[in-house]
Formats: C-alpha cells, sequence, structure tokens
C-alpha cells in the first residue's frame, strides 16, 4: 500500500470508532492527520495517543459555518489538503412515529449537509492536491429493516452524492468514493450491541461470521484513498463481510 508521508488527511468524528482506527492507519503510513468532533477530551485523548502527526480541531459538523471552518484550519496548519474522510455520522433506530423533527434534522444535517459542505469548502485544495474523498456510508443505504428510515435514507443520500460528485468533481482530478460499513464494533452500535437477539440475528446474515472491527473498515479507507485505486471513483465499497449482499 502507499506511503502516505507528506499527504494531509482530514477525519471529521476521527477521534473514536472508526475515524480514530482510520487516523492511527493514516498516521503509520506517514501522514499528517486532522481530526474533528465535538468533544474536546475526546480529541485530545486520541490525538495524544497517535502522536504529533496528529492535531485535532474541535467543532459540530452540522452548524452552518463550522466545515468551512475546519478546512480553513486544517490549511493554516499542514499548508495542503490530499484525503477528505467525511465519517461523523448520527443516527436514531427506531420507528418514524417515535422520530421527532428534531431528530431527522440532526441525522440529515450531520449525515447529509455536513459531507456536502466539507466537500464544497475542501474542492479547491482537493484540486491543487489532486486528492480524493472518502465518504463514510452504511451497508443500512441499500438494505430493507424498518426502524431505520431516516439514518439509511440519510446514507442513501451519502452514496448517491458519492456518484454525482465523483461526475462533478473527475474533470478537478478529485476522486469520490464512499466506505459502506456493516455493523462495527464502535460506540454508536451500543444499542445493537446489548440486545443479544439482534446481534445473534445480524452475525448469522453475515456470511463471514462476526461484529466488523474499527480496522476493518479503516483498511477499505486506506485502499480507496491509495493512489492504485486512482482510476476508481464514485464506488460504494461495502464493508460488511458479505452482510445485505
Ligand atoms: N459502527 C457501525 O456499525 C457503522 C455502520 C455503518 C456506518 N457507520 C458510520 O460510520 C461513521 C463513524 O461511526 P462509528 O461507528 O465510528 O461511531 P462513533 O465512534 O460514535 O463515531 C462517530 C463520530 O462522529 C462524531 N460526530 C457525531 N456528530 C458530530 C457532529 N455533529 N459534529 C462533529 N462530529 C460529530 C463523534 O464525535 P463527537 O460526539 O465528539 O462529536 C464521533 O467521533 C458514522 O458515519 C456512522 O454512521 C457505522
Amino acid at each position: 500500500m502507499e506511503n502516505f508521508e507528506n499527504k494531509v488527511v482530514l477525519i471529521t468524528g476521527g477521534g473514536t470508532g472508526i475515524g480514530k482506527a482510520a487516523a492511527s492507519s493514516f498516521v503509520s503510513k506517514g501522514a499528517k492527520v486532522v481530526i474533528t468532533g465535538r468533544r474536546q477530551s475526546v480529541l485530545e485523548e486520541t490525538a495524544q495517543e497517535l502522536g504529533d502527526q496528529v492535531h485535532f480541531v474541535t467543532g459540530d459538523v452540522s452548524k452552518n459555518g463550522e466545515p468551512g471552518r475546519i478546512v480553513e484550519e486544517t490549511i493554516c496548519k499542514f499548508g495542503r489538503l490530499d484525503v477528505l474522510v467525511n465519517n461523523a455520522g448520527t443516527g436514531k433506530m427506531g420507528p418514524l412515529s417515535m422520530t421527532s423533527d428534531e431528530d431527522i434534522e440532526s441525522i440529515y444535517r450531520t449525515n447529509v449537509f455536513a459531507p456536502l459542505a466539507l466537500i464544497r469548502e475542501a474542492t479547491v485544495h482537493l484540486a491543487e492536491s489532486k486528492g480524493t474523498v472518502i465518504n463514510i456510508s452504511s451497508v443500512a443505504a441499500r438494505g430493507m429493516m424498518p426502524g431505520v428510515a431516516v439514518y439509511a435514507s440519510s446514507k442513501a443520500a451519502v452514496d448517491h452524492a458519492t456518484r454525482l460528485l465523483a461526475a462533478e468533481l473527475g474533470p478537478k482530478g478529485i476522486r469520490v468514493n464512499a466506505v459502506a460499513p456493516g455493523l462495527t464494533d464502535t460506540d454508536i452500535t451500543a444499542d445493537v450491541k446489548s440486545n443479544e437477539e439482534m446481534l445473534g440475528m445480524i452475525i448469522a446474515q453475515t456470511p463471514m461470521g462476526r461484529l466488523g472491527e474499527p480496522n476493518d473498515i479503516a483498511n477499505a479507507v486506506l485502499l480507496l484513498a491509495d493512489e492504485k485505486a486512482g482510476w476508481v471513483t464514485g464506488q460504494s465499497v461495502q464493508a460488511g463481510g458479505g452482510f445485505l449482499l
């Protein structure tokens, strides 16, 4: 796999879970990495753990103006941007009848508005570096399950935006792809993991027969970021051990 030395990677939600695993992998390949999230203490701890090549920016990507500020701080700190990983995400499971306007708005602002705004703000820098975007979607985007309509439809929007923006930004030399994780062992899946029946059902429907680990997803992110994937764009790569194939 490519050496990411002298490359700068921005990972939203990079303080925990999949984002943290991706940050760690990019650092191990020589990249400088900016991680973001709302909780400063979490970011501080992760940055300290991963070392000097990691810088953190505290901020809420769902708020107007924050995506622009985060990109600007990345450029101020490291002078360039090569890889944008739109990883920050949120979701609340449950029937639509139990889902408030605030829930819908929060999920769509975090999962759809933020990646679009971040890509828009990063485009000029990615065009300069002939860089790449990796959006973190979900296998739920193409599945048919009750109780996930808001989250899954937000991730379907991410997948489709990935295709559309690959077409729009390709002429600038920017590749846009997505990684769609299956159920992965992180904070966001605490509810599912504590429900033994549901967990068993999901694992039974996963040909590889286990829950995903954050590193499984990070590995797929690095594969797509690699220059050897330079002819791959507009794709959503399922990284779910075969779940919902
Ligand atoms: N784990 C799975 O099974 C799974 C499956 C499919 C897709 N995914 C997707 O994978 C991505 C990463 O999730 P994860 O599993 O690694 O869970 P996680 O550990 O809970 O990570 C989510 C990260 O996003 C950040 N975040 C959430 N809302 C934010 C906001 N408004 N502004 C800035 N940062 C925000 C969180 O930090 P703060 O709370 O500090 O802001 C956190 O670091 C998400 O997009 C998720 O939808 C996960």
